[in-house]
């Protein structure tokens, strides 16, 4: 298939071929109610489809909680959206887009992709809409979270878990390239999510190329995670997103980022941080052998697993496809990934009393009468 197939994509383009928007019912969405976009965009308004399930997201209908973070652009925060007497926790995040209102309605265009995306291994999406000068999305609030926020609660994490993780993300990344044909492009701890159901999901890929463009005008949209070839302007195939799996996975395993850290492995935690400067950074990923995990320390599948994300070359490099297959999803390592879950938010909180000086909270215990999911390690057969 040509590269520029996989381009950011935007929902004209789609259209042109005649496709519509699916389902909005609960049964057919990932979204526990999908939503609808703000009614005052007109444009957005033609697109609807599936009346009884839809949201209106007017901006007044939110109540926020708290900020959940934010990154290059964009402010999460945890919101209650209220609407006739019926409430919804959601994450927001708000995206200040200096251009001209044209591209700010674009940018909302193109987001409408992400209602057709419907997959466990995705955040759901609830809707997007434009404030002012911001452009809003809306979609289901995971928590405990980020993967970045529970490697640094948990710290590094053993192989059942990076199996767990490795699968999804694969699965995620299979779902996006087969169904949408969208690569992700910014693979990294921060946009790899999970639940409270430990439902390991895929969020801010690529979608909108707008929204790619009107980011990097204000910001520079250096990732220590993209792959040799993407640093040095090759191509972009779902190889790149391999990569920056690749390192990311490393990463959790090793608790720290495997690039540009000491020798002995004590060296600094953060990729933007430590004695390498990013341009630095960037030239040892192009030039220098790939890391690489230490044998004696943790199992063949696993290193091999992070060697053939890693290979330099992304011809040599695998598909997510073909890692599916890999040793290490094969591994009969069953998790609980509800109570993986569960002692994730109950640390996370225990961590957080402690440095207030309080003692720690009582822990959150699953409400058993509601259908848990499957253990992962026994769904290891099923592709995505
Ligand atoms: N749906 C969500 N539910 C819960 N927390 C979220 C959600 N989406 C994002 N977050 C949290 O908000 C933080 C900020 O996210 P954001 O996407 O703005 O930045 P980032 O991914 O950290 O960095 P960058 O902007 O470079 O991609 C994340 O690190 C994550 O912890
Ligand atoms: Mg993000």
């Amino acid at each position: 298939m040509a590269a520029d197939q996989f381009a950011p994509r935007t929902l004209m383009k789609k259209n042109k071929k005649g496709l519509k928007l699916g389902g909005m019912g609960p049964e057919a969405s990932n979204s526990p109610l999908a939503a609808k976009p703000d009614k005052r965009d007109s444009v957005v308004d033609t697109l609807q489809v599936g009346v009884e399930y839809q949201l209106q997201l007017n901006h007044e209908d939110f109540q926020v909680l708290h900020e959940l973070g934010s990154g290059n652009g964009g402010t999460v925060s945890k919101v209650i959206f209220e609407q006739d007497r019926r409430q919804i926790v959601m994450a927001r995040k708000v995206i200040h887009i200096e251009a001209k209102p044209a591209v700010r309605k674009q940018i909302i265009r193109e987001l409408q992709i992400m209602y057709e995306c419907h997959s466990p291994y995705i955040v759901s999406f609830y809707g997007a809409y434009k404030h002012d000068k911001d452009v809003i999305m809306c979609m289901e609030f995971m928590e405990p979270g980020s993967l970045d926020y529970i490697a640094k609660v948990m710290g590094s994490l053993d192989v059942q878990y990076l199996r767990v993780i490795a699968d999804s993300v694969l699965k995620g990344l299979v779902y996006l390239y087969d169904t949408h044909k969208i690569m992700h492009r910014d693979i990294k701890p921060s946009n790899i999510l999970m639940n409270s159901r430990g439902q390991i999901k895929l969020c801010d890929f690529g979608v909108s190329g707008e929204l790619v463009n009107s980011i990097a005008d204000t910001f520079v949209g250096t990732s220590t995670y993209m792959s040799p070839e993407r640093i040095q302007g090759g191509k972009y195939t779902v190889k790149s997103d391999v990569w920056s799996f690749g390192l990311t996975l490393m990463e959790l395993a090793l608790g720290r980022f495997p690039f540009g850290g000491d020798a002995d492995g004590s060296g600094d935690k953060r990729a933007s941080s430590g004695p390498m400067g990013i341009l630095d950074l960037l030239q040892s990923i192009v030039n220098e052998p790939a890391p690489k995990l230490d044998k004696d320390k943790y199992p063949a599948e696993l290193s091999d697993f992070c060697d053939k994300c890693l290979a330099k070359d992304p011809e040599e490099r695998l598909s997510p496809k073909e890692l599916l297959d890999h040793p290490l999803i094969q591994l009969d390592l069953p998790v609980d990934v509800e109570q993986w879950a569960e002692d994730i938010i109950n640390t996370a909180a225990a961590k957080k009393a402690a440095q207030n000086g309080q003692p720690p909270p009582p822990p959150r215990i699953r409400d058993h009468s509601q259908p848990t999911i499957p253990t992962v390690g026994s769904q290891r057969k099923q592709k995505a």
